[in-house]
């Protein structure tokens, strides 16, 4: 018995990182069905390819786009007609210190951070079981004051404040809305980062948490598994930190 026997997810930028993990172990949890989504088709058809091709569905899109989640929720509809689980882990952190921001990057972070995890919580709704559970990829940024990190921390702790707000407007469908909280974790997304100039300013930083190191893509899923299933039955409205004790000291 898998801890997810039956059970229909769906996980934003599921093709790459820590959603491509995370479906990874749905499936070893026994998942009915999982959706991912992304931008890059031939990402999302080499992630189908790597998870098996069974019980997975890819549906190429932008979250930032209404129309791209409309499309994702009227196939998950035909498809299936109902969802259990919603990872909406699709986001970005684009780093700029004060004096570097513009518009542009901070219209960038907000759209897909919040915006995009806004709607596509929403549009769910409709399709979305009562008594499911949501989970929304926040950041141990939400809250701290690292260097350069304003725009996206401040992205962070809007989604964190979702969690907790949505809770309480989905207590009578019984739905359970938690956020997990990455410390820094090794995925295509930080290498990106790490390979610029703030390649070091994320060294020092790696080396303040108690553990040191990088926290891997699957550290993170599974945790997203306990947020998921029945292990996690009464615990709704939280932050949980998987950040090797980086934001806890
Ligand atoms: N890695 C970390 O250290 C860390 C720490 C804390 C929090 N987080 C959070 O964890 C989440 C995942 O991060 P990650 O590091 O795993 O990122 P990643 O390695 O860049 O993977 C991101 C995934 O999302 C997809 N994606 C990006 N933009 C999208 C869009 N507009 N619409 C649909 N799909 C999109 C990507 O595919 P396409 O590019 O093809 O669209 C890819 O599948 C983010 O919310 C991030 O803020 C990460």
């Amino acid at each position: 018995m898998g801890k997810l026997d039956g059970k229909i997810a769906l996980i934003t930028g599921g093709s790459e990182g820590i959603g491509f993990s995370t479906a990874q172990r749905f499936v070893i949890e026994g998942i009915e069905h999982v959706f991912i989504t992304g931008r890059r088709q031939q990402t999302l058809d080499e992630a189908i390819k790597k998870l098996g091709n069974k019980n997975i569905t890819g549906v190429q899109g932008d979250v930032t786009k209404m129309t791209d989640l409309d499309k994702l929720y009227d196939i998950i509809k035909k498809e299936k007609g109902r969802l259990d689980i919603l990872f909406v882990n699709a986001g970005i952190g684009d780093l700029a210190f004060l004096q570097d921001v513009t518009e542009e990057h901070f219209d960038r972070s907000f759209n897909i951070n919040v915006k995009a995890v806004l709607f596509t919580v929403q549009k769910a709704l409709p399709i979305f079981v009562d008594g499911g559970s949501i989970i929304l990829n926040a950041s141990v940024g939400s809250i701290k004051g690292y260097p350069g990190e304003s725009v996206y921390s401040a992205s962070k702790a809007a989604v964190r404040s979702f969690a907790r707000c949505w809770t309480v407007d989905l207590k009578d469908r019984h739905i359970r809305v938690n956020a997990i909280s990455p410390g820094l974790t090794d995925t295509p997304a930080l290498g990106a980062i790490a390979q610029g100039e703030a390649g070091e300013l994320l060294a020092n930083l790696m080396a303040t948490a108690p553990i040191s190191r990088l926290g891997t893509p699957d550290e993170i899923a599974k945790a997203v598994v306990f947020l998921a299933s029945d292990d996690s039955s009464y615990i709704t409205g939280i932050e949980l930190f998987v950040d090797g004790g980086l934001g806890q000291i």
